[in-house]
């Protein structure tokens, strides 16, 4: 039996992470360390929260005396906590360098302090852009090029995990991984926002000519990612992580979803294109196949379908969101 420390558990991909290791790992305890900001929502994580092998803790991972009482009583820590919104990092870096490079080094010197396992989990972003013409994908190896602040501060977190992995020989992981979908994404990323302005008989908003590329992630894809990494990862290796279906434009996402809803092409309003906008994104994911046997299982066009399903059913979810009410949860519930 493990006791894990999961940062950022109440968002996107902590809640998810938290729910497959529940589901998969019945004897573990997982410590839920979040500040809630604006993208921490206890609504993800509603049904699990009287498990008694759950449990949360609002807190600051810049937060000193909080971070290194939870490492010490902890087995393992899988660090997701982050800004991760590239549009909110153009407006205003700070809030990204003081969670994301801060944070992380608070997090590294408990880690350090009390000897535990580490997993970072950051972004193919760090890596910058490919070309549309280059046959090239990111890969352990490629040298790093972030371009938006966002992508710059997990770059910072990178260096910082590895210098400590090689400096204090920390037993740390990372983990570089494409864009995720699924449910529980916050409404202000692409898939998502598309989703639900449909629902409400709004546009979507497409950058620029709306031929980005990106390799979708299906989240429980890359749960299993960071589980198998827990599991067999190599200490001090980093390991990138991607999709099934790999490269798909954002033009051709948003098609499929309007197929899916029954909607026209009238709903695509091309707009004003992102500052620094990377055009491609393509992860090769041969390494962790090769030495964890990781192999992505949920395919794009069946998974987005159960998303934009799950985005209908869930109507509450995003409405909350939208109106603000998703954080009247945590004084309902835990004060
Ligand atoms: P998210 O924005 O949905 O959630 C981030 C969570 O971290 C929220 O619950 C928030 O309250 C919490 N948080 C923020 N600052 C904090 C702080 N100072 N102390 C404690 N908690 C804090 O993010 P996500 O999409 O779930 O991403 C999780 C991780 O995965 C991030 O590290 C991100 O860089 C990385 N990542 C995400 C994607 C993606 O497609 N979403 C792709 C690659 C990598
Ligand atoms: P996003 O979900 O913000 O992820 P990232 O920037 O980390 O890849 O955006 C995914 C793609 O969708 C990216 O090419 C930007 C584009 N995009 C739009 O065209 N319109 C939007 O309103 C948003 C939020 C993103």
């Amino acid at each position: 039996m493990a006791k894990l420390l999961v940062t950022g558990g109440a968002g996107f991909i902590g809640s998810n992470f938290i729910h497959y290791w529940l589901k998969t790992h019945l004897q573990d305890e997982i410590i839920n360390l979040d500040k809630l900001t604006y993208a921490g929502n206890l609504e993800n994580l509603k049904d699990i929260e009287k498990n008694p092998n759950y449990k949360l803790v609002v807190g600051d991972i810049t937060n000193v005396d909080i971070v290194g009482s939870l490492v010490k009583d902890c087995d393992a820590v899988v660090h997701l906590a982050a800004e991760s919104h590239v549009d909110r990092s153009i407006m205003d870096a700070a809030e990204f360098i003081r969670t994301n490079v801060l944070g992380t080094q608070i997090l590294l010197d408990a880690v350090k302090q009390y000897d535990k396992r580490f997993h970072h989990v950051s972004t193919d972003e760090v890596f910058g852009a490919l070309t549309l013409e280059s046959k090239n994908k990111f890969n352990e190896n490629t040298p790093y090029h972030p371009t938006s602040p966002y992508a710059a501060s997990k770059a910072a977190s990178d260096h910082l995990v590895r210098a400590f992995i090689y400096t204090h020989k920390i037993a740390a992981t990372i983990s570089n991984c494409s864009n995720n979908f699924g449910p529980y994404q916050f409404p202000e990323k692409f898939i998502p926002l598309a989703v639900t302005n449909l629902l409400v008989g709004k546009k979507i908003p497409v950058y620029g000519d709306g031929l980005y590329v990106r390799d979708w992630l299906f989240v429980e894809d890359h749960c299993r990612g960071i589980d198998l990494i827990l599991e067999k990862g190599r200490i001090g290796e980093t390991y990138c992580l991607g999709g099934m279906t790999s490269e798909i434009n954002n033009l051709e996402v948003i098609k499929k979803i309007l197929k899916i809803l029954g909607e026209s092409e009238d709903k695509i309003e091309l707009v004003k294109d992102r500052p620094g906008h990377d055009r491609r994104y393509a992860i090769n994911w041969s390494k962790a196949k090769q030495e964890l046997g990781y192999q992505p299982q949920f395919d794009f066009d069946r998974y987005l379908e159960k998303t934009v399903q799950w985005y209908q059913q869930n109507k509450n979810w995003w409405q909350n969101i939208k109106s603000g009410s998703y954080k009247d949860y945590y004084e309902k519930q835990y004060q």
